[in-house]
């Protein structure tokens, strides 16, 4: 308000004054010992209008939400808006002089100077401000990490289905990248970037504080992607699950904290939210129905109790993952009823009710990634939704989209043994806090799956390395066995 006062007051200055030197350059020789009188009358004119003048502008701009950022002035005709009302404010001025008296007539010349000086101060002060803003913006979210400089990042998983996914992103983004993986579906998920110079490997169990501590050296930000992923997975074994999803990570986040590291990103799961037909947003109530969703909203509580001024863990709720990455699974609704029309010509439909939301697996790599890149100020201590509003299905529009690239296919359903999470997720926050848009759709996910089986990419979707279940089930759990580092100590000593 105190920039419009002062900018309204000089341009009916400069346009009083331009006139005067127009006439001292035009008028004839006899009329400039008049001068000193002119100047006199025109600093009085100044001094009797510019008050008038300015006060009827800012009350135009108080009522066109100028100073309360009003709906119309923060849209995308704030331009028009500006210009509206400054010409109203003068429009106002000339009547009220019309109708009150002749002692504020400005020459209209010098009003009509004095509007366009105005106009063009009042657009070019908010056109500066915002680039101002836009150049400050794009600094803030180039410069990762508030210390600034190094730019290592320990993904915890980075070998998983997110996390191969994951990884090649950071690089290309310039982070160098150390992950702490126990490599359970074997070396092949990392292999296009193992070879890189800017990447780490800590082969081992982030259940072993030993293992953590090595794999947390030097580094700036932590993502957590590692878990036994999935209900059918998680239920193979309770109190494995619970060590490696919620004990492991409290563990882990308070090595991270006591590193001094403040950037943490947890990979969540939209399974939180259970059963339940409202839209569910970030502040809606949690109520899991499996142990996998207990484990992961558990392990939300422990890193919000942790959450301090050094510590600023942010949580993503991933939505059900589509398409293919280094360790693509074919455990989850899109890809396999995709695969399963392709090579058994069957789409099977379990319940089909139940909503889900869905988000490509590069997609949610690259929310993981520019969360990363965002100021700490804005995603610190913060919960998002990772996915999109369009992309709500039920079980059952899912196989519609397939069947519809695969026409062959029959339709047929199982209503034994449905999935009974239901819930239809909003994810304006990650869209308006972060800008997130996802690039891909469940349409061109299934298409992706299909090409990958017409060129030979996947031959049998069934193997288990392509479902946790499967996998955790076949090999048993002696990987993930916890106390697999003193059979291995016995088994030395006795080769010894
Ligand atoms: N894929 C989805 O649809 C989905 C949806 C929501 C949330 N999430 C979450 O995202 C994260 C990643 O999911 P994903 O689909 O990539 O899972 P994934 O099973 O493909 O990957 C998990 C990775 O963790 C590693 N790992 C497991 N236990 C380990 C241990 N004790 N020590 C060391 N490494 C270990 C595995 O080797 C694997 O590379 C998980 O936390 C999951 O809960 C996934």
């Amino acid at each position: 308000m105190l920039a419009d006062t002062i900018m309204l007051q000089m341009a009916l200055m400069a346009a009083l004054a331009l006139r005067l030197f127009i006439m001292v350059l035009f008028e004839n020789a006899e009329s400039v010992p008049q001068m000193g009188d002119q100047l006199r009358d025109y600093l009085s004119l100044y001094f009797q209008s510019a008050w008038p003048l300015t006060s009827i502008c800012l009350v135009v701009f108080f009522l066109n939400g100028f100073y309360t950022y009003g709906h119309f002035y923060q849209g995308r005709y704030k331009a028009l808006m500006v210009i509206q009302a400054v010409s109203l404010g003068y429009l106002l001025y000339t009547a009220m002089v019309y109708f009150v008296g002749s002692t504020l007539v400005l020459p209209r010349s010098v009003l009509a100077v004095s509007w366009l000086i105005s106009l063009a101060a009042l657009l070019g002060a908010r056109m500066w401000v915002q680039i101002w803003d836009a150049v400050m913006h794009r600094e803030s979210t180039l410069r990762p990490f508030r210390s600034g400089g190094k730019r290592k990042v320990l993904v915890i998983g980075g070998a998983g289905y997110i996390g191969s996914a994951l990884v090649p992103k950071l690089l290309e983004r310039g982070y160098d990248v150390r992950i702490l993986d126990l490599l359970l579906f074997g070396e092949d998920p990392i292999a296009p970037f193992s070879r890189n110079s800017r990447v780490e490997l800590v082969r081992g169990d982030f259940r072993h504080v030993e293992n953590v501590v090595q794999a947390m050296r030097d580094v700036d930000a932590v993502v957590h992607l590692g878990a036994i992923v999935g209900d059918p997975a998680c239920s193979l074994d309770e109190a494995l699950t619970i060590d490696v999803n919620l004990s492991a990570t409290r563990m882990i986040a308070q090595l991270a904290k006591s590193a001094g590291v403040e950037r943490f990103v947890f990979a969540s799961t939209c399974s939180v939210y259970g059963a339940c037909d409202e839209m569910l947003d970030e502040r809606s109530e949690v109520r899991p129905i499996s142990l996998y969703g207990h484990t992961k909203l558990a392990s939300e509580k422990v890193l919000r109790q942790l959450t301090d001024a050094t510590f600023s863990p942010t949580i993503v709720r991933f939505s059900t993952i589509y398409g293919l990455s280094g360790r693509t699974r074919f455990d989850l609704v899109v890809n396999v009823l995709a695969a399963k029309a392709k090579i058994d010509g069957e789409i099977t439909i379990h319940g089909g009710d139940q909503w889900r939301p869905f988000v490509h697996v590069d997609d949610a790599a690259n929310a993981v990634a520019m969360i990363l890149d965002a100021p700490i100020e804005l995603v610190g201590g913060e919960t998002f939704n990772v996915g999109s509003n369009e992309q709500n299905y039920t079980i059952h529009e899912i196989g519609e989209l397939v069947h519809q690239q695969v026409v062959s296919a029959r339709i047929t359903a199982d209503n034994g043994g449905a999935d009974k999470r239901n819930y239809r997720v909003d994810f304006t926050k990650i869209r308006n806090v972060m800008g997130f848009k996802p690039q891909w759709t469940v349409e061109m996910g299934i298409r992706q799956v299909l090409e990958a089986i017409a060129s030979g990419d996947v031959v049998d979707y069934q193997q288990s390395q392509y479902s946790n279940f499967k996998f955790l089930t076949e090999t048993g759990t002696a990987e993930l066995a916890g106390d697999r580092w003193a059979r291995e100590l016995i088994r030395d000593l006795r080769d010894s």
